[in-house]
């Protein structure tokens, strides 16, 4: 399964401080933006990425994960020069994506929860239309909304509705099988000028492919979108991170659990930051996989 990161956008809403900068760079606690998406895919055991962003950000996403080689990952970038929808990533990504089936992550989305590597791989697989992930919101008018048979297979889509049919918000985690790119070719822009993913999903609803996996009370999918939304991230992420030690979305440790890399690599890449907290828990995480190997420069 192929990946791709949509890292585009205005960030008005965080204007001024993505005036200059992408908002999907900015820190959230300890880590830049993209980290949190990139652990997803990655999770999923997914490893060949695009990275689709704007012109004016793409080079400095390149000067921070590079060809992706030091993880272990394949990365690529791509631009979308206006923000014409979700959905124009299958359009952008359609080279990258070939005959595979793709996954899409929202660059600005943040998961979180236990057991979510195993419920991701679980359904990269047999994927029949689209696999999304529902998360049950107080606000769901907010978001698209999902309705389902019981069974998880999806009945309806809305975008905003005024009078929601359920609490379950789409999050933007979505699993596509192949045909997808030819789906986005075929749909029309919205009144907004947009190529909309809802409109994409509606055709797998519409043929009855389409299932909805629930993420439940036990997972967390963050909003950065505002300041506020931003802060309340970042201090969730703070107060988890430092009770319980770990690092939430650490590339490095993932790149290591998932096999992508040894305990050697992942000791120099956290021995090259080092002097930041950050730096040393991968030293340190390395160090418990395998203390055995004299670690190069120690
Ligand atoms: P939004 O939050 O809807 O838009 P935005 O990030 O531009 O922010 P704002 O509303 O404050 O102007 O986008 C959700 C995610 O999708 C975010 O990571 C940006 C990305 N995106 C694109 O890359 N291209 C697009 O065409 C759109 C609509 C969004």
């Amino acid at each position: 399964m192929k990946g791709i990161i949509l890292a585009g956008g205005s960030g008005s809403r965080l204007h001024p401080a993505t005036v200059t900068v992408s908002k999907q760079l900015l820190p959230v606690y300890d880590k830049p933006m993209i980290y949190y998406p990139l652990s997803v895919l990655m999770l999923a055991n997914i490893r060949d990425i695009l990275i689709i962003t704007t012109p004016r950000d793409l080079h400095q996403f390149r000067s921070l994960l590079g060809d992706g080689a030091t993880l272990g990952l394949n990365l690529d970038y791509n631009v979308q020069p206006e923000p014409h929808g979700l959905a124009e990533a299958f359009l952008i990504g359609a080279g990258h994506i070939a005959n595979d089936p793709v996954a899409l992550i929202l660059g600005d989305n943040i998961f979180h929860g236990y057991g979510f590597s195993d419920l991701l791989q679980a359904n990269t697989t047999d994927i029949e239309g689209c696999v999304l992930f529902g998360y049950p919101v107080h606000d769901p008018w907010r978001y698209g909304v999902g309705e389902t048979d019981g069974s998880g297979r999806l009945t309806s889509i809305e975008e905003k509705p005024t009078q929601p049919r359920s609490n379950r918000a789409i999050t933007g985690l979505y699993f596509y099988r192949n045909d997808v790119v030819d789906i986005a070719k075929n749909i029309r822009p919205s009144a907004r000028g947009e190529l909309e993913i809802t409109d994409v999903n509606r055709v797998y609803v519409e043929r009855g492919t389409a299932r909805l996996v629930e993420l439940g009370r036990g997972f967390a999918w963050l909003d950065t979108g505002t300041p506020d939304a931003l802060l309340q991230a970042s201090q969730y992420l703070q107060t988890l991170e430092q009770r319980q030690g770990v690092r939430i979305a650490c590339l490095e440790e993932v790149a290591l659990r998932m096999g992508f890399i040894d305990a050697d690599t992942c000791y120099s890449l956290g021995r090259a930051q080092a002097h930041s907290p950050y730096g040393q828990y991968i030293m340190d995480v390395a160090s418990e996989v395998d203390p055995s190997p004299i670690h190069p420069g120690t």
